[in-house]
């Protein structure tokens, strides 16, 4: 297809998962869990993602480059090929769609796997595929686990390029694989991500946005706040706030439309639990939660969760959680948030929340991650590239950046 066509059709498609999207959106809620009116969200992102990378399909161009006047150089973008996709559970379709799009955008072919906890939305992407009219084997699904199918796809010769949204661990394994054939990578996997806030900060907002980037998708967020620096000025009126309003948040099944659902699976139940337990014996200081509410005697709901006095050393303090439990560390200067901030071995988000803009801009310098906002969470949405540095990950998700993952640049030199 030309790159007009190719629009057109990812156009068309947005359309078409947007007319499903309440079955879309059931099924994510059913797979994973979570509140329908979060599925609903996420659906909506997944729209919004094909119309973006639509309507860039027919502004992807090259360069000509000034050798002198006895030659003409230029370069041309080609797309790489077939390409895997491999997507966690905690945002089934939306993690597909964020690579899907701009591949198919690209001109590429692509094999979407879904995670074996969540494959029930993009077996019904495949009906909306066909209803779409790509062209016979532009769009491909396969279902399976990570060990068997995933790796069978990362080690195919025919697969010229990966990306991988998931944990380090599989990251890393798949990098080696990859390595085996050359073949670029896509990583996305996650951090331990600080949010830092100052005496001069709006706390109320602060406190609003720690809710949301610390209990939102019952926590199983790459990009959640999961460390809170605060200084000690306003550490304690924070925490009241804070505290106050993480226990209005409602915990149940997802068809009550609650503020948290249940975790996405018993692995991930058994996960978040330990790290709570080690927790209290390595000697943090649990301020509220850490236990299923009440009402349930079953089920893999959890509380929202507060530690204090938590030392850096221990894994609560390092590990990603991916569970409704943040963790806060006091702070008294800049440069110790820094360092702190920066002492473990990923980067994928670090929060800045200051009245004080210079201050503020001149710390995004000083912290090592592949995002960092100020004066609120989850910024960006589409169109701004995301990533991590150091083992949160390589290269760029979204924007053009993201379309430009699935290129490779041709140069074409030609003496006159
Ligand atoms: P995982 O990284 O093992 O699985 C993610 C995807 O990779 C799934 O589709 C899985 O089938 C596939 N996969 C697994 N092993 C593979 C292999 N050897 N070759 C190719 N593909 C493979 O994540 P898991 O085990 O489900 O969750 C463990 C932890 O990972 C979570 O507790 C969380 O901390 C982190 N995680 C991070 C995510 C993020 O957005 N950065 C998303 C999901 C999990
Ligand atoms: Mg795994």
């Amino acid at each position: 297809l030309t790159p007009f066509e190719r629009g057109k059709l990812l156009y068309k498609f947005s359309d078409i998962i947007e007319k499903n999207s309440n079955n879309l959106s059931y099924l994510e809620s059913l797979d994973v869990g979570k509140p329908k009116s979060e599925a609903e969200g996420d659906i909506n992102g997944v729209v919004n993602c094909f119309r973006y990378n639509a309507g860039a399909a027919d502004k992807i161009e090259g360069a000509t480059i000034p050798l002198g006047s006895e030659f003409v150089d230029y370069t041309e973008l080609v797309p790489l090929g077939v390409t895997a996709h491999i997507v966690p559970w905690n945002f089934p379709l939306g993690m597909a769609a964020r690579s899907l799009a701009p591949a198919l955008a690209a001109g590429c072919t692509v094999v979407l796997k879904p995670a074996e906890q969540s494959s029930l939305s993009a077996i019904a992407l495949g009906d909306l595929i066909k209803e779409a009219g790509f062209p016979e084997g532009v769009i491909n699904i396969v279902t399976g686990y990570g060990e068997q199918a995933g790796s069978m796809l990362v080690n195919h010769p025919l697969v010229k390029g990966i990306t991988f949204t998931g944990s380090v661990e599989t990251g890393k394994i798949i990098y080696g694989n990859a390595a085996k054939g050359i073949k670029p990578v896509v990583l996305e996997l996650g951090g331990k991500n600080p949010m830092i806030v100052f005496p001069d900060a709006n706390i109320s907002k602060a406190v609003d946005d720690a809710i949301d980037a610390s209990f939102g998708n019952s926590g199983q967020v790459c990009s959640s706040s999961s460390r809170l620096f605060l200084h000690e000025d306003i550490s304690e009126e924070f925490l009241k706030e804070f505290e106050d309003k993480a226990l209005k948040l409602t915990v149940g099944p997802p068809e009550e439309n609650p503020n948290l659902g249940p975790l996405a699976s018993e692995e991930q139940y058994d996960k978040v639990m330990s790290y709570i337990n080690q927790g209290i014996k390595d000697g943090s200081k649990l301020r509220f939660g850490g236990t299923r509410p009440n009402r349930f005697s079953k089920g893999y709901y959890v509380m929202p969760t507060l530690f204090e006095k938590v030392d850096m050393t221990t894994q609560l303090a390092k590990d990603e959680i991916f569970g409704p439990v943040a963790i806060v560390h006091n702070f008294k200067q800049e440069e110790e948030v820094i360092k702190m901030a920066n002492a473990y071995d990923t980067g994928l988000v670090a929060g800045i929340y200051s009245e004080n803009i210079s201050r503020s801009l001149n710390l995004s310098r000083h912290l090592d991650f592949g995002s960092v906002w100020i004066n609120g969470w989850f910024i960006g949405g589409l169109q701004a590239p995301t990533g991590g540095v150091k083992m949160s990950g390589i290269g760029r998700e979204r924007g053009m950046p993201g379309i430009h993952n699935y290129l490779y640049i041709k140069n074409i030199g030609v003496h006159l």
